[in-house]
């Protein structure tokens, strides 16, 4: 795919060419971005086209007499005293969300009555990268340049108080972005082009980047004991395959840090079979491995201090004659036995073997899972928080706090021996689904029965990865949420 290209410069006058210019609520432009109107007609332009400068918002005046552009463009940046991090990464999706041709653009980003700094101009370079994505790989006829379709090979050069600074800071920000490309695009790709034996291919090419891949497969996760995994998997055609990602870039004896992901590379429901309507969404059932993948990808492709390991599970969860049936119970890599009551809810029998996995073979400092596990929690939440699950207060607080910062925003749901005893079974150690309510919770409980005392926290982001309404820095279907969030959990709490 063809993304934007982008550089930093001192802040300057462009003498021809596309420029992008930003006004803020009240304070207006800055005297850089007015002196790119000697003429002085973006006033009058701007009353007429009733701008404010409300976030989120552009205006485009086309070559006005006086000045000697093909193109200004003016992109709103809200109330100055309200600019966040985040705001700057829309920032740069609304500057690239009005671009239309592929040229060459100058962005003067000064506000004025503030700073602008190297990190607000390195967020806003990976909005524009976030916006530029598109999975249109099997569209024949590209819609390079449409409407809707802002264009991806334009060299765009940012005019910032700190170019330096900001080359330096985009370093880490492009590392990150890249992890939710990556994201996205094993999110969007169809099952038929991406079953488990795929993904594990995919996630073999961060070797590249210097993460040690391993990739197991079906014999070895069968040898290993895998029995809740394997009954996932058995009704597929598609053998499983177990994958383990380490990033070694922190001190030799420093225990690790844990990513671990459900990748439910398509989810019929199995016996319990979906309804039709639907069920292609289920190709997305693998956007927990995709995150940690994604995150994965950044840490390395930034190099970041820290060692930090990510598995993931990929099965298809399918029926042939050799599919699990209702009622079946497995046995566990933990020992636990459980029963099948409903063969769609196979994310926590995928997870609960992965999960025992880590703990037992890296005794990890903490160990985060996620996965779309449960549509109960979009019922809950709704498409703008993840579900979050854990046994440890301060992990819980962390994420919540990068959460905010990355407005990849994520809610804390209950624990607890009640909801706890919702899966004991007549017939086993545990069946694998609850009564009918608090089925986000049900599930949760389930993976805490396999994870001792580790920290551990669980992000349910059914509503969250995938069909969430689109926005500045996101188009797609897939959104890659949670790679900002993690990057930015490990990049304040975990590094040095
Ligand atoms: N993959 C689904 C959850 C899901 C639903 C993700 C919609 C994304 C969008 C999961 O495997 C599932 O089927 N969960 C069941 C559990 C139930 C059978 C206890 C559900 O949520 O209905
Ligand atoms: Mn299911
Ligand atoms: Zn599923």
């Amino acid at each position: 795919m063809t993304s934007p290209t982008i550089s930093f410069a001192k802040l300057a006058t462009p003498k021809k060419g596309v420029v992008v210019l930003l006004s803020a609520e009240e304070a207006g432009m800055s005297e850089t971005a007015k002196a790119c109107d000697p003429a002085k007609v973006l006033d009058r332009a701007l009353t007429v086209a009733d701008f404010t400068g409300k976030m989120g918002t552009s205006t485009d005046v086309l070559t006005p007499t006086g000045t000697p552009y093909e193109r200004v463009v003016v992109v709103g940046v809200g109330k100055v005293s309200a600019l966040t991090e985040y705001g700057w990464l829309r920032i740069g999706g609304s500057i690239l969300g009005a671009l239309r041709k592929p040229t060459e653009v100058a962005v003067i980003l000064d506000v004025p009555e503030t700073k602008v700094g190297a990190g607000d101009a390195a967020n806003a370079a990976a909005g524009m990268l976030l916006r530029a994505y598109v999975f249109d790989k099997y569209k024949t006829r590209k819609d390079e340049n449409g409407e809707k379709t802002p264009p991806r090979q334009v060299k765009i050069t940012i005019h910032c108080a700190d170019p330096a600074g900001a080359r330096k800071a985009f370093a880490a920000a492009e590392a990150a972005t890249g992890g939710v490309l990556l994201a996205r695009d094993l999110v969007n790709e169809p099952a038929n082009a991406l079953g488990p034996v795929e993904f594990a291919t995919r996630a073999k090419e961060l070797e590249k980047l210097g993460v040690k891949v391993e990739v197991l497969t079906e014999k070895e996760i069968r040898k290993l004991g895998m029995g809740a995994l394997m009954g996932v998997a058995q009704g597929s055609a598609r053998p499983p395959r177990l994958v383990v990602m380490e990033w070694n870039g922190g001190k030799a004896k420093d225990k690790p840090i844990a990513f671990v992901g459900k990748g439910v590379t398509f989810d019929t429901g199995g016996n319990s079979m979906k309804p039709a309507a639907g069920m292609e969404d289920m190709k997305g059932d693998m956007g927990g491995a995709a995150v940690v993948t994604g995150i994965m990808h950044a840490l390395a492709a930034r190099k970041a201090k820290v060692n930090a390991v990510g598995i993931i599970g990929c099965v298809e969860n399918n029926v042939d004659g050799n599919a699990q049936r209702p009622g079946d119970i497995v046995t566990s890599m933990s020992g636990q036995t459980v029963e099948v009551l409903n063969t769609d809810a196979e994310g926590r029998l995928v997870l609960c073997d992965v999960l025992w996995y880590c703990n037992d073979r890296f005794q990890p400092k903490f160990m985060i899972d996620l996965a779309t596990l449960t549509g109960a929690i979009m019922v809950a939440l709704g498409n703008h928080h993840a579900g979050l699950f854990s046994n440890n207060d301060e992990l819980a607080a962390r994420l919540f706090m990068v959460g905010q910062s990355t407005q990849e925003r994520v809610w804390r749901m209950p624990l607890g021996p009640d909801y706890d005893k919702l899966i004991d079974s007549k017939n086993a150690d545990m069946k694998n689904i609850g009564g009918r309510f608090g089925g986000a919770i049900i599930a949760a409980q389930f993976l805490q029965r396999f994870v001792k005392d580790t920290p551990w926290a669980h992000l349910d982001i059914a509503g969250t990865a995938m069909g969430s309404p689109a926005n500045e820095i996101n188009q797609s279907w897939a959104s890659g949420f949670g790679v900002r969030l993690l990057d930015r959990l490990v990049r304040d709490y975990y590094e040095g």
